[in-house]
């Protein structure tokens, strides 16, 4: 027989979403367990990002609940700050999530009105690899799996026989180990750029793939946008940053990179999370061949294709909020919220400006709930 615990309130994550549930619970005094697949908190910013990485919106959009950064960071934060920040946040909390904690299985259970959660555990001391079962029941659960659970790589003919190194950007660290090498990136989102930044910084010969057209902007321009969203209008936001794109890199077109007719802002919100259909056709041996029929030698292939979440993997009963990709039925802003007391967090497509928000709704509602 497996081990059973009851909860009043399950968490499945301990990333930002989750941690930040955490402590908005904990100020409430509202009992819950948190549990984490990994042996830390942060896992994707502690073990699937490239060194170089920053965070790409300025702090005061990437603090989580009740504690916001302080005046001496930076404000475009690297990794480690942040990493720094989420260990601090944990203390600070005292929150405690259970590490090695993998949930393969959660459904709901109508005559109890619970939730049951299937936990694979692993006592993580390194000379056993004991792997138990372990089943918990809740009244709440609170879905904080993340929208990066695993990398996507598009279906391409060949690839699998490519002779090259093949991988996804969250196994990137740095352009160190391609010195002198011909690579292709594919995909142009932030991951993508900062990329064939730090490759080309590296005495990599980097080429990149831009299926679409794209908006080229400044960080800084991201952060006037995100500013000036309070009081104007997405379309009068949009109207003012492509101008200043435009004023700053003139028409980019000679280069093969076309404006959207969507300002980048609505873009974002439109076009999130399109399946990355690169504009190649297919592979043969290290010979990488263009839809224009053009072909190059590569030594490697990076994917920076996206993301998807994992949600519906382990959740049965996920269409009591989710949609089959994993994200959330509802429209904004009561994404949130689902039926039988299922809540999901940081799956808004807004960042960590997003976690917060959701975490703090999360916990006002579980909290009304607990009153009345
Ligand atoms: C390269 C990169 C750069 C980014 N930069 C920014 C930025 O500058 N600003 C911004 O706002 N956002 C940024 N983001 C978005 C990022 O997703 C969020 O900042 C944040 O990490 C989301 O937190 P989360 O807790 O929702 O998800 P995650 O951080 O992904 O955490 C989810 C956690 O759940 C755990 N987990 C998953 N499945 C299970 C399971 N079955 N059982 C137990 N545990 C499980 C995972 O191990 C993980 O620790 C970036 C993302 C990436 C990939
Ligand atoms: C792959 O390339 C080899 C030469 O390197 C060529 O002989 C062969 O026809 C190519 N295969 C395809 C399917 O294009």
């Amino acid at each position: 027989m497996a081990e059973r615990e009851d909860t009043l309130v399950f968490i499945v994550g301990a990333g930002p979403s989750g941690l930040a549930i955490s402590a908005c619970l904990a100020r409430k005094s509202i009992l819950f367990v948190i549990v984490e697949k990994e042996d830390c908190c942060g896992s994707l910013w502690k073990k699937r990002t490239y060194d170089r990485c920053h965070l790409h919106l300025a702090k005061e959009f990437c603090s989580l609940p009740f504690m916001p950064h302080s005046p001496e960071t930076k404000k475009y934060m690297p990794k480690d700050d942040f990493i720094r920040y989420i260990d601090d946040y944990v203390s600070h909390f005292n929150i405690r999530p259970r590490y090695g904690h993998s949930v393969e299985c959660a459904h709901f259970n109508e005559d109890e009105g619970k939730w049951y959660i299937e936990v694979k555990t692993n006592n993580m001391l390194p000379s056993s690899n004991n792997i138990v079962t372990k089943v918990f029941t809740s009244t709440f659960l609170v879905i904080a799996t993340g929208e990066n659970g695993k990398g996507f790589i598009p279906d391409i003919p060949g690839l699998k026989d490519f002779k090259g190194d093949v991988i996804h950007s969250n196994q990137y660290k740095s352009g160190l180990q391609y010195a002198g090498k011909q690579v292709l990136v594919v995909g142009c989102g932030n991951s993508g750029m900062e990329i064939s930044y730090d490759l080309s910084n590296h005495e990599v010969n980097t080429f990149i793939v831009i299926r679409s057209p794209l908006h080229v902007v400044t960080r800084d321009m991201v952060w006037v946008g995100m500013h000036l969203l309070k009081y104007l209008s997405v379309s009068a936001v949009d109207f003012l940053i492509k101008l200043a794109s435009y004023i700053k890199y003139g028409d980019l077109s000679k280069y093969g990179i076309h404006r959207p007719k969507n300002g980048p802002f609505s873009f974002k919100a439109l076009r999130g999370r399109s399946p990355a259909l690169p504009a190649i056709s297919r592979i043969n041996g290290t010979r990488v061949v263009f839809k224009d029929q053009v072909e190059y030698h590569f030594d490697a292939i990076i994917f920076a294709t996206g993301y998807r979440s994992t949600a519906c993997e382990w959740l049965k009963d996920y269409d009591f909020i989710l949609d089959e990709n994993g994200f959330p039925k509802n429209p904004f802003p009561r994404h949130w919220k689902g039926k039988n007391k299922l809540y999901c967090a940081g799956l808004s497509r807004m960042g960590l400006h997003g976690v917060s928000s959701d975490a703090i709704a999360i916990a006002d509602d579980i909290h009304y709930l607990l009153q009345n």
